[in-house]
């Protein structure tokens, strides 16, 4: 595996790899781990050169707190890249990505407006900001996304069509530990006690699944939010059912195809996200 730190690198490298086959990009923000891994290996699986990128992008954080507390481990990342049999590790500083202020902004419309796009303003932009130059330097085949961040592939997947990038998204199951916690980067930082009570936000969003056969969308809602409020160290910022295609909350079920519950906790002062899929009424 080769390390590399400058863009003007990275598109040689790449240039070279495209005259030979596909190229599968994974964009992460490093700490890394067994989610990121199956994204990795799914990348390998059906790629020819696989580049993962690992770099903090600060324009998308909306709370300075949060981006100084990311966690940031660098040599575990290149270590675990090396085993799972990457190409590319693309680790910039943040100087080299922006140079100058990224300034764009991006008409990401709808999708973008609820929910993590209302909580945290500027943060999807941010996130388009990135991927989008990430995806003009490297000209991927391929892009990998976890659908934990389910609202962030949507919103990648209007950038791409505004931009126009010929390529493929392809977005994979959330990975969850033993006792059902989505994984995620930020789980490090939950105290022994609040990482034990953690799972209930999976376990909750699975007995709704039972619930919402006969009830309303408005009471499966109400059920998931109080439920996680009467735990210890739990409180819901949001918890929203939407159409899983245009991110938009429905009242009905016969509204949508598809149902997505998205819920954001604040586990202590850690904010943890994940989401579960309704079966259809028909
Ligand atoms: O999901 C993430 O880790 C980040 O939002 C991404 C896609 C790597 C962009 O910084």
């Amino acid at each position: 595996m080769e390390i590399i730190r400058t863009v003007a690198e990275l598109r040689t490298k790449l240039n070279a790899a495209r005259e030979k086959g596909s190229i599968g990009l994974v964009p992460t923000m490093g700490a890394l781990h067994a989610g990121h891994l199956s994204l990795i290996q799914r990348a390998r699986k059906e790629n020819d050169t696989v580049v993962v990128s690992v770099f903090v992008n600060p324009t998308q954080f909306n709370n300075p707190t949060d981006l100084v507390t990311y966690p940031r481990t660098e040599a575990a990342d290149v270590a675990m890249l090396e085993s799972a049999g990457v190409d590319y590790a693309f680790i910039p500083t943040v100087e080299e990505i922006y140079p100058e202020p990224d300034t764009r902004v991006f008409d990401l419309g709808p999708v973008a407006e609820v929910m993590e796009g209302a909580m945290r303003p500027g943060h999807f932009n941010g996130v388009a900001q990135i991927v989008s130059k990430l995806f003009d330097y490297t000209r991927p085949t391929r892009a990998y996304f976890g659908e934990k961040d389910f609202q962030q592939i949507a919103v990648i997947r209007k950038m791409v069509q505004l931009e126009g990038f010929d390529l493929e998204i392809v977005d994979c199951p959330i990975k969850r530990e033993d006792d059902g916690l989505a994984m995620s980067s930020r789980n490090v930082r939950l105290t022994p006690e609040q990482r034990a009570v953690a799972p209930v936000i999976n376990r909750t969003l699975q007995s709704s699944l039972e619930f919402a056969k006969d009830h309303t969308v408005e009471e499966t809602k109400r059920f998931v939010i109080d439920e996680l409020n009467s735990k210890p160290h739990m409180q819901v910022e949001y918890y929203e059912i939407v159409d899983a295609f245009t991110m938009q909350p429905i009242t009905d079920w016969a509204q949508t195809e598809q149902a997505v519950g998205c819920v954001t906790v604040f586990c202590g002062d850690v904010r943890l996200i994940d989401n579960i899929k309704y079966q259809q009424k028909k």
